[in-house]
């Protein structure tokens, strides 16, 4: 068996959006029986919550779709850049961000979660953090389907 590919999802607090990817991509993969393929993780920007879970608003919503979230926040680290092969932004201000902390060489893998969306490429998926409930279920309807055409894609490049 290969050495699964690292996928890690980016958002600003690792409260909401980037662990929300995180757990519906790993459910998805596991559903479709490739769990040992990918290995799957998230990260911050920012550093106000690490060691929190996720926010509880942005937990209720992902359980009642039948996601489970899990794992503290952490800050994205140097050492992620080169760990990692797939690096996805939850949105434009965040890829920015880690445009300008990588390392050249590896700037290729840093990508825009939502250039995977069919119904959205080149959009952010919104912070929910301010707002009211109906945010958190857009973010994991937006994450869900996103998710879906992402695994589909780095299934079929996937060696
Ligand atoms: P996230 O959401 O980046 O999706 O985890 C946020 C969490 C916390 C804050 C902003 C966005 N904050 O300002 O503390």
């Amino acid at each position: 068996m290969d050495a699964p590919r690292r996928v890690l999802f980016v958002c600003l607090g690792n409260i909401c959006r980037s662990p929300t990817a995180e757990g519906i991509f790993r459910h998805l993969a596991e559903a479709e029986g490739l769990s040992t393929l990918f290995e799957v993780d998230s990260a911050g920007t920012g550093s106000w919550h690490i060691g929190e879970p996720p926010d509880a608003r942005m937990t209720r919503a992902a359980r009642e779709a039948g996601y489970r979230l899990q794992g503290l926040a952490r800050q994205v680290r140097g050492s992620d850049f080169a760990r990692f092969h797939h690096i996805f932004a939850m949105d434009r201000a965040n890829l920015e961000v880690l445009r300008q902390r990588a390392p050249t060489e590896h700037l290729p893998k840093i990508r825009l979660f939502r250039d995977h969306d069919p119904d959205g490429a080149g959009l952010d998926v919104p912070d929910p953090y301010y707002g009211g409930d109906e945010g958190f279920a857009e973010v994991v309807r937006i994450v869900e389907r996103t998710s879906r055409a992402l695994l589909e894609t780095l299934r079929a490049e996937t060696p």
